[in-house]
């Protein structure tokens, strides 16, 4: 199959190239292809002449989006509908990685992949606008809704809790946003699964179970052998941060199971990660 990546150098970029060495795959980052630039996009998918295109570039600063909510439409909404409008003229299929931030979180139970979406913060309306643009554009496309995304050498939470460990000694963390961890591995992986088959639709993939943020910073504290960090539970009004959160948006992964793809619980993943890359796991 040949599979172009946008996105490449990100942190599920970097694990697609991996999972998908025995494909003829090109990731383009940033600096390659630059998803804002319509013109760019046609020019590359028309030279390549992809099966399939992934399309794993976003703008993922929740901060910046919810400052710069343009920008994030932009980027993450117009540049998905300039990724599809590509994929049609090429005759490509479209995988969209989008998030368990189009959800509200106030379901009270995991997410199905037929629940309405509705988003409360700017990242998850510009992803959503991304969604149905390319739901509007093309017959052949699958939607991935993935969470918490963490991969060696990304600036992601495991990361950020091991540095502010190292910093500050102690860390403050909330209790009431819930979702499931991924390793970027297992969604490449499972991706890799799902591009094999020619079913396309709206698919949830994240590692299987959920916890908080103050859940799972306790637990990389321990895998990284830090268990004596003091933590302290808060809430996001106390955490004050500019934007809002799903709740709990841990998300039910119906669909990829029926085709037989299933994703590892998440603290079986994390312990994998922080025995295969300890070096990279934090600092
Ligand atoms: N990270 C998560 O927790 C998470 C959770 C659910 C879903 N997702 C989705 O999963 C996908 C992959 O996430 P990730 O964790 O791999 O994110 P990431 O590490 O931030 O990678 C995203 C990449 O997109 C690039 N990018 C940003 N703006 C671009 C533009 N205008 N044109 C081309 N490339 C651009 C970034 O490059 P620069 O850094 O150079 O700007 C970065 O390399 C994204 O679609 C994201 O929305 C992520």
């Amino acid at each position: 199959m040949r599979i172009l990546i946008t996105g490449g150098r990100g942190q599920l970029g970097r694990e697609l190239q991996q999972v998908l060495s025995s494909e003829t795959a090109l990731p383009l980052g940033h600096r390659e292809l630059d998803v804002t630039d319509g013109a760019a996009i046609r020019q590359a998918i028309g030279r390549f002449g992809p099966d399939v295109v992934i399309h794993a570039a976003a703008c993922t600063d929740t901060l910046g989006c919810e400052a710069d909510p343009e920008m994030a439409l932009r980027v993450n909404g117009e540049g998905t509908r300039q990724v599809a409008l590509a994929c049609r003229q090429a005759d490509a299929a479209l995988l969209y990685v989008s998030t368990n931030e189009v959800f509200a979180g106030d379901k009270g139970e995991p997410y199905l992949e037929s629940d309405q979406p509705n988003p409360i913060n700017a990242y998850g309306r510009s992803k959503l606008a991304g969604e149905r643009y390319v739901q509007a554009t093309l017959g052949r496309f699958y939607i991935v809704r993935s969470a918490w995304l963490y991969a060696a050498g990304g600036d992601n939470f495991p990361a950020k809790v091991l540095r502010a460990a190292d910093r500050e000694g102690s860390l403050r963390l909330v209790t009431d946003e819930v979702a499931s961890p991924t390793w970027a591995r297992d969604l490449a992986q499972a991706i890799a699964q799902l591009i094999a088959q020619a079913a396309y639709g709206v698919y949830h993939l994240t590692s299987a179970g959920a916890c908080s943020r103050y859940q799972w910073a306790e637990r990389v504290l321990a895998l990284a052998g830090r268990a004596d960090v003091p933590l302290q539970p808060i809430t996001q009004a106390e955490h004050g941060a500019p934007y809002r959160k799903p709740p709990y948006s841990e998300l039910a992964n119906q669909a990829a199971a029926a085709l037989g793809i299933v994703i590892r619980p998440w603290q079986e993943a994390l312990q994998e990660y922080f025995l295969t890359a300890p070096t990279l796991a934090g600092r």
